[in-house]
């Protein structure tokens, strides 16, 4: 079930017949959502890392002229703009993280709920997965990663128990790893721990924050005057980039306080629409689960020119 659906064409949609980037298509209910909302002369690209999420998509819209689907990183956007010949967007939207699918996958291996062969990379060709780091990186590294991306805590000592238990025998599945961590961790703090350290794994292995952040940049530069960008995000690490260069691309000026006058190029680009992030309705989060931490963020494309 899209999260959040409404709200997101409410503030997406702004030209029926427009050209929209979907950069999380998943298996495509905001795509369907928007695809819904469009005429019949309107284009939608939307694109998925993850090739299983890809390949369902492409079997669900086969028979929809109107939208066009890639296998690529949304950070790659636009290269994805070049292909398509496509030179501005009129609305960008990305539901990030794993989609229920991913996590309801025990083959996929994303969640500590069963058991599976300890993964977590979204893109399957990457070199490096979740058991080559906790088997091969210093137990330091490890406590930086699990404290800097799951701001957990206890990372240290989550750290050491991991490199004692791969002395022990190598960990493999996401079932090693559970063990390891119940070991250490009050039943009442399990699942918040359990989340947050896979939580730091995923979002290291894909590099999801600096590619978030690349995305958000090409996508500012690639809406055209008027177009929106609308970004869903379930925590406060992705919250934040999202929220930080929206307010960044609001000034006009980032010159020192002490200048008597701006040397800087910088210009204006957005508009933020939401002063505050939109969070779902008591009545989605009763039957969507996923949604209860979303928070929506959009910003218009503007131009003000510098005085
Ligand atoms: C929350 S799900 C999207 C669900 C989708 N909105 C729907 O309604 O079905 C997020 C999706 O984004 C994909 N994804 C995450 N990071 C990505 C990236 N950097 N580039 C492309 N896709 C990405 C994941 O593989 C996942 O399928």
């Amino acid at each position: 079930m899209p999260v959040m659906l409404e709200q997101t064409l409410d503030y997406l949609v702004t030209n029926k017949s427009g050209i929209y980037f979907d950069a999380t298509l998943g298996f495509g209910g905001h795509s369907e959502g928007i695809l819904n909302s469009l005429n019949d002369d309107a284009k939608l690209i939307s694109t998925d890392v993850d090739l299983d999420a890809f390949k369902f998509s492409r079997e669900k819209f086969h028979d929809d002229k109107r939208i066009k689907l890639y296998n690529y990183n949304f950070s790659q956007i636009d290269i994805i703009a070049k292909i398509e010949s496509v030179k501005n967007f009129s609305g960008v939207f990305a539901d990030l993280g794993v989609s229920s699918f991913q996590l309801d996958n025990p083959a996929s291996g994303f969640t500590y709920r069963e058991d599976a062969k300890l993964d977590l990379r979204m893109d399957k060709s990457k070199a490096i997965n979740a058991a080559d780091i906790l088997n091969t990186f210093p137990e330091e590294e490890i406590a930086d990663i699990i404290y800097r991306y799951g701001e957990e805590k206890n990372s240290r000592k989550i750290a050491r128990k991991i490199c004692e238990g791969r002395n022990i025998k190598k960990i493999e599945s996401t079932t090693d790893l559970v063990k390891i961590i119940d070991e250490i961790t009050a039943p009442n703090y399990r699942i918040k721990t359990l989340s947050r350290v896979f939580q730091a794994l995923r979002i290291y292995i894909n590099d999801e924050l600096e590619v978030l952040k690349l995305f958000l940049e090409k996508s500012v530069d690639l809406l055209q005057l008027g177009g929106r960008i609308v970004i869903l995000s379930y925590h406060s690490l992705e919250d934040r980039i999202v929220k930080e260069l929206f307010k960044y691309e609001t000034l006009n000026c980032i010159c020192p306080k002490d200048y008597p006058v701006c040397k800087c190029n910088k210009e204006k680009r957005l508009r933020i629409l939401t002063r505050k992030p939109v969070t779902p309705l008591p009545s989605e989060i009763k039957i969507n689960f996923r949604a209860r931490s979303a928070k929506l963020r959009a910003a218009e494309r503007v131009y003000e020119e510098k005085r």
